[in-house]
C-alpha cells in the first residue's frame, strides 16, 4: 500500500463524518416534522427557549433542547448567539428564519422540503433489505415503504404542483389547456396520491380524469382524498385491475416522475401511445439527467443524494420484478426518454421552459 498523506488521510474523514452527520440530522429533520416542533416555531414567529418550545409542542423539555442544539448547530433552524461568558439554558433561544419556514414548516409554500423526510423511517428500513436484492437482483416497489411512503411522496411532489401545475406548466403544451377547458380525457399514470389529478379535475370540470397506479397505498390515498374534495370528474385505478385503453381515446396523458420507477418503462410507452388520440399530448415529467454519470457527477450537485435515493427507492421500483428494465433515478436523460418515445410510435419530442429544480419536462405527441 502507498504511504498515507495525513493531511489527504484528515480531510478525507471529515469529508466522511460529513455524510453521517447529513444521515444523523436529517434523522433530526424528521423529527422535527413528525413531532410538529418547525410549525410550533413557524407559529411563534420570534425566538423561543427550550422550556417555551417544549410547552408550545407539549414535548419534553430536555429532548427538545438536546434536539434544538444538533438543529442550530447544523444551521436548519436559527439560533440567538449569548454574548455572555456563562450562559444559561434559558439565555439559548431558537427561531425560524422566513426561508427555514418556508422550507421547513409551510405546506403550501412551493420550496416545502418536508416529503422525503417524511419517509425516511421507511427509506432507512429498506438497509434491512438492500443486501438481499444486491445479491438477487430483485428490488422491492413502492408499496414497500408502506402508507407513510406514499405519504412521503405526496409531501415532495404535491406543494411545487399546487403553485405550477395549472399555471406554469400545462399552459406551456400546444393547445391543451383549451381542450380541457372544452372536455378531454385524460389519464394521468403512476398518479400516486393523486395530488395532480385532483387540481386538473377541479380546474377543468369538463374533463373527465382517470388516474392509474400500481400501488394500493397510494390509490387508498388518492380515494381518500377524492372523497374529501367532492371532485365528480375523477377515478382512481390499479391499471392491472382495469387496464389503459388501447383505442386511441385518451387526450391527455401525463407521467410525473414515475417512468424511471417502472420495471417496464418501454412497454408503458407503447401502451401510452396506444391510448393517446392522433392529435393527442403526452406531458412527461422525470428527473432531469444527463447521459453519463461523469455528466451528472460534475453538473448535478445533487447527483450522490440522486443515486442513493435510486438505490432505496427508484432503481429499486424498477427492478422488483425479474427482467426490470432498472433506469434509476438519473436514468432517463432528454436523449433516452426521446429515444423510447420515437421507438414506442412518437414522432414528436420537445423539452419545456419549466423551471424546476429536479425535474425535466417534455411535450411529446404521435
Ligand atoms: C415517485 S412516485 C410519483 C407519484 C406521483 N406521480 C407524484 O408525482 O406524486 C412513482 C409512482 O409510480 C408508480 N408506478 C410504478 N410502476 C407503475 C406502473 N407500471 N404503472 C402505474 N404506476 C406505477 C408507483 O407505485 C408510484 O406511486
Amino acid at each position: 500500500m502507498t504511504k498515507v498523506d495525513p493531511d489527504k488521510l484528515k480531510l478525507f474523514s471529515f469529508l466522511l463524518f460529513t455524510k453521517l452527520e447529513g444521515a444523523v440530522t436529517s434523522a433530526m429533520v424528521h423529527l422535527g416534522d413528525h413531532l410538529g416542533i418547525y410549525r410550533a416555531m413557524a407559529a411563534a414567529n420570534s425566538p423561543m427557549t427550550s422550556a417555551q418550545l417544549a410547552h408550545a409542542t407539549q414535548l419534553n423539555e430536555r429532548w427538545i433542547r438536546e434536539w434544538a442544539y444538533n438543529q442550530a448547530a447544523a444551521k436548519i433552524i436559527s439560533t440567538i448567539n449569548n454574548p455572555s461568558d456563562s450562559p444559561t439554558i434559558e439565555d439559548d433561544t431558537f427561531f425560524l428564519s422566513p426561508e427555514q419556514t418556508a422550507v421547513l414548516a409551510s405546506d403550501d409554500h412551493p420550496a416545502f422540503g418536508m416529503g422525503m423526510f417524511h419517509g425516511l423511517p421507511q427509506t432507512m428500513d429498506s438497509l434491512n433489505h438492500l443486501p438481499e436484492s444486491f445479491r438477487s437482483g430483485i428490488g422491492r416497489n413502492y408499496d414497500s415503504k408502506g402508507a407513510q411512503g406514499a405519504v412521503s411522496i405526496e409531501r415532495s411532489f404535491e406543494p411545487w404542483s399546487r403553485a405550477n401545475l395549472i399555471s406554469a406548466v400545462l399552459p406551456k403544451l400546444d393547445g391543451v389547456t383549451e381542450v380541457l377547458y372544452k372536455g378531454a380525457q385524460v389519464a394521468d399514470i403512476g398518479c400516486g396520491a393523486g395530488g395532480a389529478v385532483l387540481l386538473m379535475g377541479k380546474e377543468f370540470p369538463n374533463s373527465k380524469f382517470v388516474g392509474y397506479d400500481i400501488s394500493k397505498y397510494a390509490l387508498a390515498r388518492a380515494a381518500e382524498k377524492l372523497q374529501a374534495s367532492k371532485i365528480t370528474n375523477a377515478t382512481f385505478t390499479d391499471p392491472r385491475d382495469q387496464p389503459m385503453p388501447t383505442d386511441n381515446s385518451i387526450d391527455l396523458i401525463t407521467t410525473f416522475d414515475c417512468i424511471h420507477d417502472m420495471t417496464h418503462p418501454q412497454q408503458m410507452m407503447q401502451s401510452i401511445r396506444q391510448a393517446i388520440t392522433n392529435d393527442g399530448t403526452w406531458l412527461l415529467v422525470d428527473i432531469k439527467a444527463h447521459d453519463s454519470f461523469t455528466m451528472n457527477a460534475t453538473k448535478n450537485p445533487m447527483a450522490a443524494l440522486l443515486y442513493g435515493v435510486s438505490v432505496m427507492s427508484c432503481m429499486s421500483s424498477s427492478m422488483s420484478q425479474p427482467g426490470g428494465a432498472g433506469l434509476g433515478t438519473l436514468g432517463l436523460s432528454a436523449k433516452t426518454a426521446e429515444q423510447m418515445a420515437k421507438s414506442a410510435g412518437f414522432s414528436r419530442f420537445r423539452r419545456l421552459e419549466v423551471e424546476h429544480a429536479v425535474n425535466a419536462f417534455y411535450e411529446i405527441r404521435p
